[in-house]
């Protein structure tokens, strides 16, 4: 039955044994995961990587049994013996071992373990401990799960990219800060004093610049490193499946991922079907209020300023007359929610800048309930009812405010927050999604200047160059999104290969000719001997095989990550250095 090749001292893996292994001598070695004494018997359950099996001492096996009398949960052993069917009324249909048993010849203590800081079945074991014991947390089925199926996950990357012709390049650890947003982390130099390395934060100009060198198709599985804040999709270091081609077009580009997404996700047991939805960035943000709209649910945002206009409710009136929009939403079958649960929905909307929530409940009879009934005609209220296509039981949920697009925000917030209390996010099934057409620049109010969507080497859409100068942030980018049950999973561009075009982008960006030299000058100066057109794409692989198995946290799915504080529980990184390591490197820290 085995598939595996067995090596070293076992015969079989404990977690492979059936049926068709009964009355075989075997040799099994693993972990202790539980001692039971029952009258006079000891059964031990046997761990390693591939699962469980029980073990049956009798007290006539002497030798043995004085053995798995000191033997304790966690303790490595050896074990011979033979398989044979339980009883009918022991047989345990919830392990896929259930059938059989270990009828113990002899046992060996290959080495013995302190009482654990936790049960492996243990629920709800605090993460901090889990992480500072991390060598025993991975042995819990979901934690040997995770990384089998990041494993797989990464040789299908392989497999599907290797036949389409791609050569897997390894780019520097120890290279120049490249711009993707985040802060870098820094490595010194102590060969050339006060000068540093940086980690990359991606490969992106290593992978632009294998394009030029006439590569064609590259990918890397690669790290990446940025020191933002942490949350539970984030960590300081994570795993890239990157790619770039050369003379592609964009939809060259997403049909590849379509078919690597598709092969990668059947390994996990997921049917997805191609090709994906698509919605452009003004689409996704005004029917859903986010770039990354979580399509495993409706509940779509609509916009009913028309609904309004002659209006004689302020709130309403002002938010139109000032430019801004009215739009909603339907809760399902929340038209009986209690004052306190409208009230949690409009603390939702404020927290997300709204100046109020208003609402429309609709009662089984039809009824209508709302505390801006007073203010409304019924043509209104009926206009608000049937835009929304609302019914009986329902609440309808309200903003009004400017920019035009802010309800949407609010109200993408609200849409996230009801999907989850009504149960709607986990039964949806996985849903893949292209948001193209993203605008090239956004405003850094902070700053007071243009900053790049995506990254300051994506190209702007051919058909928007003319306007590029005059009104750049009406410019689109030949980006793309693939966004994955609400999560962004990857993102990717067509990129500049001219000079010219280039160095225009970055003064657009307010880089001073010197400053865009110094840090980008090797890369104009390659577009200049014969860079092809080219783009790409990266997907985080930490994200998902997270959303794939069903983890909150890519934490979850790695086998050493660090805590929110940026802390490695188990070496304790980072940690102080020697006053002789910062002479060397002509540090001093104050
Ligand atoms: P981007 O910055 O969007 O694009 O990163 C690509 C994908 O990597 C994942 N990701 C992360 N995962 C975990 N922790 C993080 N801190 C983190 N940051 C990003 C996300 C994200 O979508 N060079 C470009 C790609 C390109 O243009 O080809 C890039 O890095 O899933
Ligand atoms: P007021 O007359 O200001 O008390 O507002 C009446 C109702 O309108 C309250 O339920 C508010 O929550 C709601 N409201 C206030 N501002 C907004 C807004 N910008 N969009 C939608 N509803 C709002």
């Amino acid at each position: 039955m085995s598939r595996r090749v067995i090596y070293g001292v076992k015969s079989h893996n404990c977690g492979d044994l059936r049926k068709e292994n009964v009355g075989k001598e075997v040799i099994l070695t693993g972990w202790v995961n539980r001692r039971r004494d029952h009258g006079g018997l000891i059964f031990l359950d046997l761990r390693d990587r591939s699962g469980l099996v029980q073990v049956v001492v009798t007290p006539d096996r002497m030798e043995a049994f004085a053995e798995a009398e000191g033997v304790r949960s966690e303790f490595v052993l050896s074990v011979e013996g033979k398989v044979r069917a339980r009883p009918g009324e022991a047989v345990n249909p919830n392990i896929p071992t259930g059938e059989v048993e270990i009828d113990v010849s002899s046992i060996k203590i290959l080495n013995r373990s302190k009482t654990p800081p936790f049960e492996l079945d243990q629920a709800g074991v605090d993460e901090t401990l889990r992480l500072r014991y991390r060598y025993i947390d991975l042995r819990r089925p979901e934690m040997v799960k995770a990384l089998v199926m990041r494993h797989k996950i990464a040789q299908k990357v392989r497999e599907y990219l290797n036949d389409a012709d791609f050569i897997e390049v390894e780019t520097p650890m120890l290279t120049k800060s490249t711009p993707e947003g985040a802060r870098d982390f820094l490595v010194p130099s102590r060969l050339q004093a006060g000068h540093f390395y940086a980690l990359p934060q991606s490969p992106q100009l290593f992978k632009q610049i294998l394009m030029i060198a006439g590569m064609e198709r590259y990918y890397q599985l690669a790290r990446a490193f940025r020191d933002e804040d942490l949350r539970a999709d984030r960590q300081l270091e994570h795993t890239q499946v990157d790619i770039e081609m050369s003379f592609v077009t964009q939809e060259d580009i997403l049909s590849l991922f379509e078919g690597l997404l598709k092969a990668v996700c059947a390994v996990a047991g997921v049917d997805l079907e191609t090709p994906f939805p698509r919605l452009t960035y003004g689409e996704a943000v005004d029917r859903y209020g986010t770039d990354k709209p979580d399509l495993r649910y409706g509940l779509e945002i609509e916009d009913i300023s028309d609904v309004f206009k002659d209006c004689g409710f302020k709130v309403f009136s002002d938010a139109l007359d000032g430019g801004g929009s009215v739009r909603g939403i339907v809760a399902p079958g929340c038209g009986g929610y209690s004052r306190s649960q409208i009230d949690e929905l409009a603390q939702v909307a404020v927290d997300n800048g709204a100046k109020g929530l208003a609402w429309i409940a609709i009662g089984p009879e039809g009824d209508i309930k709302s505390p801006i009934a007073k203010f409304l005609t019924e043509g209104e209220i009926e206009g608000s009812i049937s835009r929304l296509q609302a019914g009986a039981g329902d609440l309808i949920l309200i903003v009004a405010d400017s920019p035009p697009a802010f309800p949407s925000k609010v109200l993408g917030a609200l849409r996230v927050k009801l999907a989850r209390d009504l149960g709607l996010a986990r039964a949806g099934g996985f849903k893949m999604l292209w948001v193209l057409d993203f605008p090239l620049f956004e405003w850094d109010e902070e700053e007071g200047r243009l900053n790049s969507n995506h990254h300051p080497f994506t190209m702007p859409m051919d058909e928007d160059l003319p306007f590029l100068e005059e009104r750049p942030l009406e410019v689109r980018a030949s980006a793309y999104d693939i966004v994955l049950n609400g999560v962004e999973l990857g993102s990717g561009s067509l990129r500049i290969y001219t000079s010219e075009l280039q160095e225009k982008i970055f003064r657009l960006l307010g880089l001073a000719h010197d400053e865009y030299e110094e840090k980008f000058g090797f890369l104009l100066e390659a577009f200049d001997y014969g860079a092809p057109p080219h783009g790409g794409l990266a997907i985080g692989l930490d994200r998902l095989i997270a959303v794939l198995l069903g983890r909150d946290s890519i934490r979850d799915v790695i086998a050493f990550p660090k805590t929110q504080q940026g802390t490695d529980q188990m070496t304790k990184a980072p940690d102080a250095v020697s006053p002789e390591q910062l002479k060397e490197l002509h540090i001093r820290v104050t």
